[in-house]
């Protein structure tokens, strides 16, 4: 029997990916200082991963400026000081035979709230500026939904942001990371400037499909020439907005294509989050049919939401919906999925060396793993 199609590994840029099952990006707003360093809890948390032999780590949204992040606890690549805590928690991972991306991502309007964790004081409402809160930067001045109005971005603003998203390109090469994620999805900076639902300016950052794509691709650009030609970068995108005037598939493959001229090397296919009201219906596999629009121009991509089973991970990267499957929350519930999975489809199943005992009858492949 042929090998599972999950299992086979994938070469992006220089770099060698073992398997297709990726960990989705998952904002743990855990920095509890409220200063973007990444603590112990994110080694173990991302660790447990390497552990579970998952293809490619990425992280939570990490803002590349501090008013760009979605919440005070979120993880931060803003500074210089950033990059020893990253590196601790690349290391740990490395050290465990896996490999790790990370986010970088700016929440434009959608920025500064608190989380609304179970527990929590706040529930997740707009942080005061009486504890720390600011006002959010929009390309648009619109707000989303009833979050306060955001400052308008000048020219300057955005200029800003492309130079930040480079800088915490520099700093994660110099952290050790082994490839980078754009976020343009979920109503964030990049995505507000992509849309023509919420793109109304007339500069050079709107006016036309160029214009509206200015702020990504320059991004884009920017990050490709920080991390060199050897890196990957990746760009999360809203393939569909599924709002009124907003994105479509077809609109998106001329941008991931034009994404690609730009040195990205794989788009990872989300939908939606531009607009509050929105008609949203998650469901099994809710966005591969969307990303596979993006595929069939034959861009790689990654599908994404509510992919659980081994299964229909399998069916979704053989039938060539898409070159990966990224898993958020099913992660959450079974960091060791990716293992569960190649027993399922037929192994090789790959597992720290230290662990075979547990495997006895699989056909095993170890993880590099200096542990
Ligand atoms: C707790 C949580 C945090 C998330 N944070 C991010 C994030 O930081 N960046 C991002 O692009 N998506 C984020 N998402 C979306 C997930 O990456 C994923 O696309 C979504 O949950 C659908 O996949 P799933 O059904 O496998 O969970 C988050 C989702 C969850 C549940």
């Amino acid at each position: 029997m042929n090998r599972a199609a999950l299992l086979e590994p994938i070469i992006l840029s220089a770099l060698e990916i073992s398997n297709r099952v990726w960990l989705s990006p998952m904002c743990m707003y855990a920095c509890e200082e409220r200063d973007g360093q990444v603590t112990d809890l994110h080694r173990v948390h991302y660790g447990q991963y390497a552990l579970g032999s998952v293809g490619l780590i990425l992280t939570e949204a990490t803002a590349v400026l501090p008013e760009g992040r979605v919440t005070p606890f979120d993880a931060g690549m803003w500074c210089d000081s950033h990059i020893e805590s990253w590196r601790k928690v690349v290391d740990t991972v490395h050290g465990l035979g896996g490999l790790i991306a990370v986010q970088l991502s700016h929440a434009g309007r959608k920025a500064g709230h608190y989380p609304g964790l179970p527990g929590d004081v706040h529930m997740a409402i707009t942080v005061p500026p009486g504890d720390g809160g600011w006002q959010a930067l929009g390309g648009s001045g619109l707000p989303f939904g009833n979050y306060p109005t955001p400052r308008r971005a000048c020219d300057d603003d955005l200029c800003f942001v492309v130079e930040a998203f480079g800088k915490a390109a520099q700093r994660a090469v110099a952290a050790g990371f082994d490839a980078v994620e754009i976020h343009a999805a979920h109503g964030y900076l990049l995505h507000e400037l992509l849309s023509p639902a919420t793109n109304d300016r007339t500069d050079r950052w709107g006016g036309n499909a160029v214009g509206r794509e200015r702020l990504l691709r320059e991004t884009a650009r920017e990050v490709r020439a920080a991390v060199g030609p050897n890196m990957p970068v990746l760009v999360r995108l809203s393939v569909e907005d599924g709002a009124p005037g907003g994105l479509t598939a077809a609109d998106t493959v001329r941008t991931a294509m034009r994404l690609v001229e730009d040195g990205v090397d794989l788009i990872d296919c989300s939908t939606g989050g531009l607009m509050a009201a929105t008609t949203y219906r998650p469901g099994s596999g809710y966005q591969v049919r969307a990303g596979a629009v993006v595929h069939s121009a034959g861009v790689r991509t990654g599908a994404v939401g509510m992919i659980t089973s081994a299964a229909q991970a399998e069916t979704v990267v053989r039938t060539g919906q898409a070159d990966v499957v990224l898993l958020g929350r099913e992660l959450l519930r079974d960091p060791y999925w990716a293992q569960h999975a190649a027993i399922e489809l037929g192994g090789p199943v790959t597992t720290p060396h230290r662990y075979y005992r547990a495997y006895q009858g699989q056909q095993l492949r170890f993880s590099i793993s200096a542990w």
